[in-house]
């Protein structure tokens, strides 16, 4: 599915979740467990816990400029940052896809797939740390990672990475305005602050958001009371904050166990109680970025949807409730800007410019 790119969230008026519960009776007072809702009381419910998407997630250790957001749009999408020079950061999070590739693992370096799904790079730098199990602090310490990641983008080491950006002429000019005032900018530690910077940019305001500024008809009434069904079970215990998730490490498996063999963020802190412990992640764009989980064994959202409230709440919902949840996260989707997914002209190879290694 791909929604429109209108930027507008207008849509016919409706009457608000309320008059519906009156009006189809029973079946819409199940699916909205507190009964009747007034999109009034169910926006303040909301505002409290999810607070207003910022329009940039910003840092005061990277200062966005224009002129950085460019570069690191630029070499986000330049494949001779790999070894093969045929992987890029695009290629397992396309823009165009919200964020992802699509598949349960990705494949990196001739092929080879990690064990963990490619979360969305859309609203992650709003989470409290990156990867699933919160091993980077930031999208500036995370966006060295992939590059000389040996099943990723495989580059053999650092010095490596500064040899190929230094060797490409077109980059020193942009690499000088995107960091004014350095007297050797092109490094691959300033090439993952402008992807960084990048990053910060990609913050993404849905109908939900146009719901909680006011606006009843931004969400559907199978939306609303998928809303107050997601308040009511107490999704938003973890999946919290503006980002709707991605502020939070939590047991997979809270109530009712689930199996995994990934030790999640025991990995990071060595400690047992962090075994099977993930980043919550931000429930943004969910709808988009399928399949779900760390291990993207989960291929419905549906499923994901009751699995959740299963292993982490002990709930079991019904069809219809499950149905509004899934109706309620689909308005977290958010129309896709063309300063986001527009493919940009990457600077020409020089004559030394190393070429691609295939071992
Ligand atoms: C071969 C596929 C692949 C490539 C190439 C790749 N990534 Fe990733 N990315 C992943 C996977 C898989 C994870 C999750 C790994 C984990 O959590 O252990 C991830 C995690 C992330 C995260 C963390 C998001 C979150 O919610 O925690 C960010 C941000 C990110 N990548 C950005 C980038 C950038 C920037 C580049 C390019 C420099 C890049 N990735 C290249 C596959 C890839
Ligand atoms: C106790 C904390 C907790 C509660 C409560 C919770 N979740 Fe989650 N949620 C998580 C964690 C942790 C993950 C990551 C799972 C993994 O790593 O495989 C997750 C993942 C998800 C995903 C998959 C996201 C993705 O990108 O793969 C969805 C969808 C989701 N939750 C929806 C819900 C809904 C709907 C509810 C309420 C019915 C809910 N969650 C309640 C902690 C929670």
């Amino acid at each position: 599915m791909r929604i429109q790119r209108t930027g507008t969230f207008a849509r016919p008026r409706r009457a608000v979740v309320g008059a519906l519960a009156l009006g189809a009776g029973l079946a819409a007072a199940a699916a909205a467990p507190s009964g009747g809702q007034d999109a009034g009381v169910l926006r303040a419910r909301a505002k409290a816990l999810f607070g207003t998407l910022p329009a940039l997630a910003e840092s005061p250790a990277n200062p966005s400029s224009e002129a950085r957001v460019e570069l690191g749009r630029v070499l986000y999408h330049d494949p001779r940052l790999s070894r093969s020079q045929e992987i890029s950061c695009n290629s397992c999070h396309g823009l165009d896809r919200y964020g992802v590739d699509g598949e349960p693992t990705s494949a990196g370096h001739k092929g080879q797939r990690g064990e963990r799904n490619a979360p969305t790079v859309y609203n992650a730098a709003l989470h409290v740390a990156q990867f699933w199990d919160g091993r980077a602090k930031d999208v500036e310490e995370q966006a060295k990672g992939p590059v000389t990641n040996p099943v990723e983008m495989a580059m053999p080491s650092a010095p490596d990475v500064d040899r190929i950006l230094r060797s490409i002429p077109g980059y020193a000019p942009l690499f000088r305005a995107a960091f004014p005032g350095e007297p050797d900018p092109v490094s691959f530690g300033r090439a993952a602050l402008a992807i960084a910077a990048f990053e910060r940019t990609l913050v993404t305001p849905a109908p939900f958001d146009a719901f909680l500024a006011g606006d009843d008809a931004a969400l559907s009434e199978p939306q609303q009371r998928g809303l107050a069904t997601f308040l009511e079970v107490g999704c938003p215990t973890c999946h919290v904050g503006p980002a709707v998730g991605g502020a939070m490490f939590q047991k997979l498996g809270l109530v009712h166990p689930y199996a995994t063999a990934d030790p999640g963020r025991f990995a990071v802190t060595r400690s047992e109680a962090d075994r099977g412990v993930f980043k919550v992640p931000s429930l943004r764009n969910v709808a988009q970025t399928g399949p779900w989980f760390h291990d993207g064994r989960i291929a419905t959202l549906d499923d994901a949807v009751r699995k959740m409230a299963w292993h982490q709440l002990g709930r079991e919902l019904t069809a219809a409730q499950t149905r509004d949840v899934v109706a309620f996260l689909e308005s977290l989707t958010a129309p896709l800007r063309p300063e986001w997914t527009r493919k940009p002209a990457l600077p020409e190879r020089g004559p030394d410019t190393p070429g691609p290694r295939l071992d």
